[in-house]
């Protein structure tokens, strides 16, 4: 947005807000229904910046308007909006039983009921207080609805904590002189949000089920991102100060072992200057950035790179951007304000003649998200009029939102990483990752990734044992980024001999799953399915009225207590397989098998349905259960994803024993084309012949752009 626009919009807003005197207080009626089961209130006057506004978000009404009509999900009456001392104090009713999910990355938990959080923007420090990379203000609870508050404001969110005196439900009060069941921390009936401003926009999503309140969360920020082909390969990042020789290097050794590479990623070393960053190459170590990269790519390896948005005194953007940058440093780089049209022109027209017209694919994004003493300060100004705190919440937005959008206009799908985020980043191409390395809590981020619309990667860097090297490696496998980031170890995925052939074999098992993932991320664009899928999302996993096993009573029936746990260390990836990672030194796990037959990935064997089972670790297997009648989409290992127009054999396996169905989704792979129709949908069905044999069938619903020359079934039931 330019400068005079967004004063003229203030100014607008100043006048209005004279105009308008009115609160929004225990104003009932004034929710308004923007979709089926989609509601919003804008409270005070529209923000000059919110989230969804700095995500560039445009809700796609066509396709949340396919769902059901649906009721208002909460007591209208017991929403409650109030200024408070020129912020804004929202309060919204919980259930005795109710659960809460979401807002955003955290990684220790995934059951937000009966915590605060101050949401802002942060790197994480290993506790989960709500300063994240990505503190998305959006929460989705077990009764089947969810809610966002709109707002570029860091928030305070307490959820059932605090006990207020008028509450209608107030807790059993012991005495803690003589009760053992006196509770430090008795139960309230409120989620309380406040917002240091007078106004925000708040939208409440209801769904049939909690995986719909997610999808149309996602629908609301214009569906999912749906990454290029190569995107969902492998992908490495090179010690930081390789050369152009180094890298070409490493690549060929990837060739000769064997070892799938789809891109690879230069770190701070291919600028010549970077903390504060220039933005050009390195003569000494990238003599020549063109033919680098194309000598990459004609060996099918894509280049990502690193920067950071602080530039360099000595940089030639420095002149340029000086006027519309803030008003502090960080490293003495300047801050660019990319809320405006201008800034954007600048950087991209510098980064299209530099590094994209020579095919550079895409950018990892670092340090947006903060550490206080690093960036700047709440007292810093922009040219915008955004102010500090505003800024700090929706950088990392901004500058995915600039960058996605170069990238569809030039008509080349990108894929890439970020390390802060926000409501309503959904659409866009880019992963999470941290420098934070706990293996247990990289999974647990990964969970709570798929409750906010985000894309996470528990990135591989070093290990001290081969073991816990192999335990990491399979489970980025089971990510949306399957990444090494070698930038200080330079460890390479044959550093550790003895499990190399294991770690080589999951990489594999990855590509083979392409058109399996690829279709998965076809869900999350077209439909919002999030990829990756917490336990909780699934229908009727939490148990909370229902005995199942029939042996205990309903306070101790052991599948029920496990599914009212916070489960936080499995997850579905796509609709069929069930991911049960293992951490190093685990000789055995627990995994809750979800209603209906689950059966193991690798063999078929049965192994239990509705029920709590006991695995021990095998060091080559990551834990893998398809569903009963899942079908997964595979293709022959390789090392490199599919090109456009490059014809592959499909294996269609079949587990279990029910009928089964899957929608195969293919297009180019590398453009937006399918925006114009350029894709395919198939139905790869199962049903059972006159002999009760199981039989395979696609059937062409939608478009002809279709990659599969011959499809071969497999059937791995009992
Ligand atoms: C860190 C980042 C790392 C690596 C490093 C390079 O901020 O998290 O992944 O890129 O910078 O200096």
């Amino acid at each position: 947005m330019k400068l005079k626009h967004i004063s003229a919009i203030i100014c607008l807003f100043i006048i209005a807000s004279a105009c308008n005197k009115s609160t929004e207080e225990g104003n009932v009626a004034s929710w308004q229904q923007v979709a089926n089961g989609v509601w919003k209130q804008t409270v005070g006057n529209k923000d000059a910046v919110t989230l969804l506004d700095a995500a560039g978000a445009i809700p796609d009404l066509e396709r949340l308007n396919q769902f059901e009509e649906a009721d208002f999900p909460l007591d209208r009456e017991q929403i409650h909006i109030e200024h408070q001392n020129n912020k804004l104090y929202l309060r919204f009713p919980l259930d005795e039983d109710e659960d809460i999910y979401g807002l955003g990355l955290h990684f220790k938990s995934v059951n937000r009921r009966g915590k605060l959080y101050h949401l802002q923007v942060d790197h994480y420090d290993g506790k989960d207080n709500g300063r994240t990379h990505a503190p998305v203000p959006f929460y989705v609870s077990s009764k089947g609805y969810g809610v966002l508050i709109n707002t570029a404001r860091y928030l305070d969110v307490y959820v059932g904590t605090g006990v207020r005196v008028d509450s209608p439900n107030k807790p059993v009060v012991y005495d803690r002189n003589t009760d053992p069941d006196w509770d430090p921390q008795p139960k309230s009936d409120i989620v309380e949000i406040l917002i240091p401003d007078d106004k925000a926009e708040i939208i409440i999503f209801r769904g049939d089920t909690l995986l719909d309140v997610v999808r149309k969360y996602n629908l609301y920020s214009g569906g999912g991102c749906l990454p290029p082909k190569w995107g969902l390969g492998f992908t490495y990042r090179t010690h930081t100060l390789f050369s152009a020789e180094d890298v070409i290097n490493e690549v060929n050794e990837f060739e000769r072992q064997g070892f799938p590479l789809d891109f690879i990623g230069l770190e701070p070393g291919w600028m010549n200057r970077s903390y504060p960053c220039s933005y050009e190459w390195d003569e000494g170590r990238f003599p020549e950035p063109g033919k680098f990269v194309k000598t990459l790519l004609d060996k099918r390896v894509r280049t990502n790179l690193w920067i950071n948005p602080y530039i360099a005194p000595k940089a030639t953007l420095y002149e340029p951007m000086l006027p519309l940058s803030g008003s502090h440093t960080v490293w003495n780089g300047i801050v660019p304000d990319y809320s405006m049209e201008e800034t954007r022109k600048v950087f991209t027209d510098f980064y299209t003649k530099h590094q994209l017209d020579i095919g550079v694919s895409g950018l990892k994004i670092d340090e947006v998200d903060g550490y206080d003493n690093w960036l700047w300060p709440n007292v810093a100004s922009f040219p915008s009029g955004i102010d500090a705190e505003q800024m700090r919440q929706t950088y990392g937005l901004l500058l995915q939102d600039m960058i996605t959008d170069l990238y569809h206009q030039k008509n080349v799908r990108t894929y890439g990483l970020v390390r802060a985020s926000n409501a309503g980043a959904s659409r866009f191409p880019f992963v999470i990752y941290n420098d934070y390395y706990k293996h247990e809590d990289f999974i647990t981020a990964l969970v709570n990734s798929g409750f906010s619309g985000l894309l996470w990667t528990p990135e591989v860097r070093s290990s001290p044992t081969g073991e816990e090297w192999l335990r990491r490696m399979q489970a980025v496998c089971f990510s949306p980024m399957a990444m090494i980031n070698a930038w200080y170890s330079g460890t390479k995925p044959w550093s550790y001999p003895e499990v190399y052939e294991d770690v080589k074999n999951v990489a594999l098992l990855r590509m083979q799953l392409l058109p399996y993932i690829y279709s998965t991320f076809a869900d999350y664009h077209f439909n919002g399915t999030p990829p990756v899928r917490p336990m909780q999302l699934l229908d009727n996993f939490v148990q909370k009225d229902i005995t199942v096993q029939g042996v205990l009573d309903d306070t101790k029936n052991p599948y029920k207590m496990a599914t009212q746990e916070d489960i936080k260390d499995q997850y579905m990836f796509g609709d069929n397989i069930l991911v049960a990672p293992i951490f190093a030194g685990q000789k055995s796990r627990k995994v809750i098998l979800p209603a209906g037959k689950w059966y193991d990935f690798y063999t078929g064997d049965y192994v239990g349905e509705n029920k709590i089972i006991h695995v021990d670790s095998k060091l080559e297997e990551i834990p893998l259960y398809v569903k009963d009648g899942g079908i997964i989409p595979m293709i022959q290992p390789r090392l490199h994803a599919p090109e456009r127009d490059e014809l592959q054999e499909l294996e269609v396996r079949h587990y279990g024993e029910a009928d089964g169905e899957f929608l195969l989704y293919d297009d180019d792979g590398e453009t937006f084309d399918y925006e114009q129709g350029a894709f395919s949908w198939t139905r790869l069905k199962t049903k059972r012949d006159a002999n009760g044999r199981l039989m395979g069938n696609e059937q062409r619903i939608s478009g002809d752009l279709f990659n599969y020359k011959t499809v071969r079934w497999t059937f791995m039931g009992p």
